[in-house]
């Protein structure tokens, strides 16, 4: 699996990304760059059901590598869990295609085995390790979490993963350490969106130390008590609960230790519109819409947004 570096002064500049407002969601941002090919198909249930034995084929695969992991009953929440199809069917998944509903369709050629990521930089003990091995050596469990998109969507997922802190923790950060950036995979030959070399691929993000560290950022390789699907980023993402969904990056090669604050993908490209901490914040508005309600896909219900997405109690200390 090859990875570059992010070529650093790469930028689309400023007046072909923040000047619009007459729009509502990313892809129609990346199609008014020229960049996308189909425009947003908005999900609907009848959509999932009219497909569902494609879907079923498609998914079989994954729901029948089970994991063996112990609900956390610490992290549960009151909200209905969303239909495991409805959460196939509705990915961000950009390397792929720009269209959410047909994300599962286009991750046929995404193979996710052998797989290894790197953890490195500001760390004693820098490694790498396959992904099976370190599903093995640490200590995943299930949890249900709220997942809120910058897009104003949201879900209750049951994902399976370990703490990301268990992995820093075993290569010991340095002190100088600050910040933990991370990259996804770069592959144009299994993600056809790749080869536009106008996005600055591979995909990166990027946490302060103290954030990493902090017990409700999950390093994620089951959904609903199986292994992850390609669409939801297999075989290793990150889940950040009480930030905007861009921040959970997908399928991870790298973790990296630095003492200086990482750029991000979408800060990169819309810089005014995305920024690092990007927290859930009810009270301030994205330039291009509301952040004061979110819709749940899959049940037509609309609720408002909560302060950290409800995990303010474990999280806001973080930013005094
Ligand atoms: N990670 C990568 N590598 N590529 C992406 O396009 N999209 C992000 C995030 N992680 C994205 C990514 C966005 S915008 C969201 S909302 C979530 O993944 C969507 O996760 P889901 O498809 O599992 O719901």
């Amino acid at each position: 699996m090859a990875y570059i570096k992010v070529p650093k002064a790469w930028e689309i500049p400023e007046n072909q990304v923040t000047t619009e407002s007459d729009y509502i969601d990313r892809r129609k941002f990346i199609k008014n760059l020229g960049l996308g090919s189909a425009g947003a198909l908005l999900f609907s249930s009848t959509n999932a059901c009219a497909q569902g034995s494609a879907l079923e084929k498609q998914l079989e695969p994954f729901r029948s590598q089970t994991l063996d992991a112990k609900k956390n009953e610490n992290f549960t929440v009151e909200r209905q869990i969303t239909d495991e199809i409805v959460a196939a069917t509705y990915n961000n998944y950009y390397e792929f295609t720009t269209s959410k509903s047909t994300v599962w369709k286009r991750v046929e050629k995404f193979k996710t085995r052998p797989w290894e990521i790197e953890v490195s930089g500001l760390v004693e003990k820098p490694m790498t390790l396959d992904i099976d091995d370190l599903i093995k050596q640490m200590p995943i469990e299930e949890r249900i979490y709220r997942f809120r998109c910058v897009e104003a969507w949201a879900m209750v997922v049951p994902w399976i993963g370990f703490p990301m802190k268990a992995l820093l923790e075993r290569v010991q950060p340095k002190a100088e350490a600050k910040y933990v950036r991370m990259l996804t995979f770069l592959d144009p030959e299994m993600a056809p969106q790749q080869n536009d070399f106008r996005l600055p691929w591979p995909y990166y993000e990027g946490l302060t130390l103290a954030e990493a560290m902090n017990d409700l950022t999950l390093l994620t390789v089951g959904i609903y008590g199986h292994v992850l699907p390609p669409q939801h980023g297999a075989p290793i993402r990150l889940i950040v609960p009480w930030k905007y969904g861009f921040k959970s990056i997908k399928s991870v090669v790298s973790i990296e230790l630095t003492d200086k604050k990482p750029r991000t993908f979408w800060n990169t490209l819309a810089p005014r519109e995305y920024d690092f901490e990007a927290n859930v914040n009810p009270n301030v508005p994205h330039p291009r819409w509301s952040q004061a309600s979110e819709r749940m896909i899959g049940t037509g219900k609309r609720l408002p947004t909560l302060i950290y997405n409800g995990y303010g109690e474990a999280v806001a200390h973080l930013y005094k």
